[in-house]
């Protein structure tokens, strides 16, 4: 049977009251802009898109030409679509309201405009993450603080991964779904409905090479995964670490696994490495309605209550009982030692 198109889901979702109309227009004007993205990815060398951009963003990063391409076709495509109150960003300071010029709407729009960016020049996959939030009742000019909201209130999340094929994973918090980008066409269709990650795996992803900066559970944790048969998990385990968040969560997403990001002495003082509110709220949304969990090792990640646009946590994700494992190494370490 034919795929659906992503516009068909949508619509379907909206007739059975799942979603309204801005919500419908909203992700496709997302999504829109990522196959804008995925043509300048597509065009390497080609398009003259590859390198720095020569500039740095507010957590000290230097850019990429294509953060910056991307975070702008994204600003762009949302600015006049009437459903948005404003708009945030890995590559902005502060959050936008939608200018005066443009009707604004009752959404708040989170995103991650290229993830795992080291990537680009070595042609490894990478990705754009968003994640979509209420603008609060009586607010017509949102700022940061109308953003600071806890995973449990976003109405959507998905990212785009920009590899062998473009894929756009979406939840609009009934299920999560995947879409494949039809080249010819232009349009995604829907290829995986209801994605049901594995409960057990034995395959984890984290960068290796922070080991000794990490603290004492993730460090007991990893050390009794690379024990294997032998050790108190009693089986192998398999690494692998694309450095691309999206991939990453792409394969666990497909085959189960865990993600880890952990605390580690380099990060500490900013709370850890990755971001909240546009990398690991939205991939804790998705990886959870697709039966997976998602935790800092001490608290659910979606019940964690914002303090900043830009805040850090550790993160780890994927399967729902690996998760608890890691998260049993760290009550077992808070209580005991
Ligand atoms: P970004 O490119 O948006 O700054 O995110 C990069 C993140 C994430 O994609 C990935 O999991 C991680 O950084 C990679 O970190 P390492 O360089 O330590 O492997
Ligand atoms: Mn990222
Ligand atoms: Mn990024």
């Amino acid at each position: 049977m034919k795929p659906i198109s992503l516009t068909r889901y949508l619509i379907q979702e909206q007739h059975a009251g799942r979603i309204n109309a801005d919500l419908r227009l909203l992700i496709e004007v997302v999504a829109r802009a990522c196959k804008s993205i995925s043509i300048a990815i597509g065009k390497g060398a080609l398009g003259g898109v590859l390198g720095d951009a020569g500039t740095g963003n507010i957590q000290g990063e230097a850019q990429k030409k294509l953060d910056v391409l991307s975070n702008d076709i994204l600003l762009e495509a949302n600015a006049w679509g009437g459903h948005l109150a404003g708009l945030a960003s890995e590559e902005m300071d502060h959050s936008q309201p939608i200018p005066d010029a443009f009707q604004r709407g009752n959404y708040l729009l989170l995103f991650d405009p290229l993830d795992g960016s080291s990537n680009i020049d070595v042609n490894i996959s990478v990705g754009t993450i968003f994640s979509v939030l209420r603008c609060p009742d009586g607010v017509t000019a949102p700022g940061d603080e109308h953003f600071l909201q806890p995973g449990t209130a976003q109405v959507c999340a998905g990212y785009t991964t920009y590899g062998p094929s473009t894929q756009l994973v979406l939840t609009v918090g009934h299920g999560t779904h995947v879409f494949t980008m039809d080249r010819e066409v232009g349009s995604f269709m829907l290829t995986q409905r209801d994605v049901q990650i594995p409960a057990d795996t034995r395959e984890f992803a984290v960068n290796m090479s922070n080991q000794r900066f990490w603290e004492t559970p993730m460090q007991r944790y990893v050390g009794d995964l690379l024990a294997g048969r032998e050790g108190p998990r009693g089986k192998d385990f398999n690494m692998r670490w694309v450095a691309s968040m999206v991939a990453d969560v792409h394969r666990i997403i497909t085959r189960g696994g865990i993600f880890s990001y952990p605390l580690d002495a380099k990060c500490r003082d900013k709370g850890g490495k990755l971001r909240l509110m546009y990398e690991a709220n939205p991939m804790a949304f998705i990886i959870e309605q697709a039966g997976g969990a998602a935790s800092t090792g001490r608290q659910r990640m979606l019940e964690v209550q914002p303090s900043g646009l830009h805040q850090r946590v550790p993160v780890f994700l994927g399967s729902r009982n690996e998760v608890a494992e890691a998260v049993r190494y760290h009550q077992q370490f808070d209580s005991n030692g």
